[in-house]
């Protein structure tokens, strides 16, 4: 959400009967899922269109920022409400990547459930307070972090896609952050691919900036594959009840989004202006707009100070609101489209959005990936830093910082950076959870971030554009 950055998405499995059962058809013995893969425009279980449906899942809220997923008393608990809802994902915000979730990812698949999984945290995230906060915590611990979380998920098949980044850019006036978003999103697809691990989907949830959300879209969507999102989630909580389709705006949004390269969906919604029949419901899963949009998550299972919840806790005893039963009976009346549901198989990458007084990004070169972090992609992350209070916080950077390292002249432009030649300092991104957090002062570091293009990184990198 705009107010809070907290991301949760559910997506459901299609209450529709058919989508349930061919899910539940498709389940091995071992009871997993199977995996989710992006098809043009939209995403596919095996050769069955598949739509997020589900809720976001951020007990104890942004501020209290802990691992749901290991919990899993708590957790056996709320997936007999999942389950309840009729969905087929949760989104969770922050994960400890120190710890195991063999167990938590089980209960999940058991259920039918997939993992939209948020890889910052607030310890490890991009500041996108200033230029210099943004260069200063994309550096290797960062990038250490996020590729741990990548370690320890990658191996589920109920992994449905991961977030690079949620609401760093949250008004007019930050659209700076934009380069070292899209930086963190090609180094994810870098190591996944390195690493060897399937094509997990890595894409960008993004804040509804009225001014500046369709040059989001664009400029996550353009340039070479290797540094395009594989999906692109919106937070989106523009239909307040009573509304429609027309009413909502949100035929205007199909419009627009007409041709869109890659998967779109709603990573939050449900506005809390008046009260939450969850209409919105019957026109996501409708041909209106599933041409366009892949579902939606709606924001969120827990009630926290923002009051958005669909359950309250009372003595660690959690009770379904009106709010949840609400959404059950329109998850539950609003099957998927038959068929393919109009998506379009064969797309193409977006055009790079003209800079402009609202969109501060004035080429299509992104800072390299910090020198230091090369190493993750041949010799894995190793061990996560976890979400304990001993842990040294990203933002206060990585040797990438020190002055010996960082190319002082300041040029943007070069075009054959290989890999290790960019040495960049930066961070830019709050994670949703990060966006509550106090940003401690940071070192004073008067260094500037090589830029190099797209096509020089991944040149360097060793990939095929
Ligand atoms: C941020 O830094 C880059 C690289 O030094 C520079 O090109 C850009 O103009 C700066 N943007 C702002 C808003 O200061
Ligand atoms: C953006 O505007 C807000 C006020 O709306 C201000 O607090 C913030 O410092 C500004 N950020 C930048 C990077 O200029
Ligand atoms: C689909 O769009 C039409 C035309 O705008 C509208 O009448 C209808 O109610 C919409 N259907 C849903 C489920 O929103
Ligand atoms: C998780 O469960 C414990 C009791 O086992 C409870 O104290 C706590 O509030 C629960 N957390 C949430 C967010 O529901």
């Amino acid at each position: 959400m705009k107010i809070t950055a907290v991301v949760a998405s559910l997506a459901a499995i299609a209450i529709a009967t058919p989508t349930v059962n061919n899910v539940e058809k498709r389940q091995t013995s071992s009871g997993a899922l199977p995996t989710v893969t992006v098809k043009g425009n939209a995403f596919f279980a095996g050769d069955e269109r598949f739509y997020v449906r589900g809720v976001a899942y951020q007990p104890g809220g942004a501020a209290d920022a802990a691992d749901p997923l290991i919990n899993i008393p708590n957790l056996t608990r709320d997936v007999a409400n999942f389950k309840k809802l009729g969905i087929n994902t949760i989104r969770v915000y922050t994960v400890d990547n120190s710890a195991s979730h063999d167990e938590g990812m089980k209960l999940l698949a058991d259920a039918g459930i997939y993992l939209a999984l948020d890889a910052n945290t607030p310890e490890f995230s991009l500041n996108r307070q200033d230029n210099q906060t943004l260069y200063q915590s994309y550096n290797e611990n960062y990038l250490q972090s996020i590729f741990a979380t990548i370690d320890a998920f990658a191996k589920y098949s109920n992994l449905l896609l991961i977030i690079n980044g949620n609401e760093v850019i949250n008004e007019r006036n930050n659209t700076i952050a934009a380069p070292y978003i899209k930086a963190l999103q090609r180094d994810m697809k870098a190591y996944i691919s390195a690493r060897e691990y399937r094509n997990i989907p890595v894409g960008y949830a993004a804040a509804d900036v009225a001014e500046n959300v369709d040059q989001q879209l664009a400029y996550f969507d353009c340039g070479p594959d290797g540094v395009r999102g594989d999906f692109f989630a919106l937070n989106d909580y523009s239909w307040c009840d009573p509304n429609t389709f027309t009413g909502a705006g949100w035929d205007k949004k199909v419009e627009r989004y007409t041709g869109y390269g890659v998967p779109i969906f709603m990573a939050e919604f449900g506005c809390i202006t008046n009260r939450r029949d969850w209409n919105e419901v019957a026109a996501l899963y409708s041909t209106n707009m599933t041409s366009v949009y892949s579902g939606g998550l709606a924001y969120e299972y827990t009630t926290e100070a923002n009051g958005y919840g669909l359950v309250s806790t009372t003595n660690g005893k959690v009770a379904p609101n009106a709010d949840f039963t609400r959404l059950e009976a329109a998850y539950k009346k609003t099957p998927n489209p038959s068929g393919d549901g109009g998506y379009s198989a064969t797309t193409t990458a977006s055009e790079c959005p003209p800079a402009s007084d609202d969109w501060e990004v004035t080429d299509d070169l992104i800072p390299a990936m910090p020198a230091l972090a090369q190493k993750f992609m041949e010799d894995g992350a190793g061990k996560g830093p976890g979400l304990g209070d001993d842990v040294t916080p990203s933002q206060y950077g990585g040797e990438s910082y020190s002055a010996g390292m960082v190319e002082m002249d300041g040029s943007a432009a070069s075009s054959n950076g290989g890999s290790g030649s960019g040495t960049t300092s930066g961070s830019a991104t709050s994670s949703s959870a990060a966006d509550n957090v106090v940003i401690p002062p940071f070192m004073m570091m008067l260094t500037i971030p090589v830029f190099v293009t797209v096509g020089g990184v991944l040149a360097g990198m060793g990939l095929v554009l």
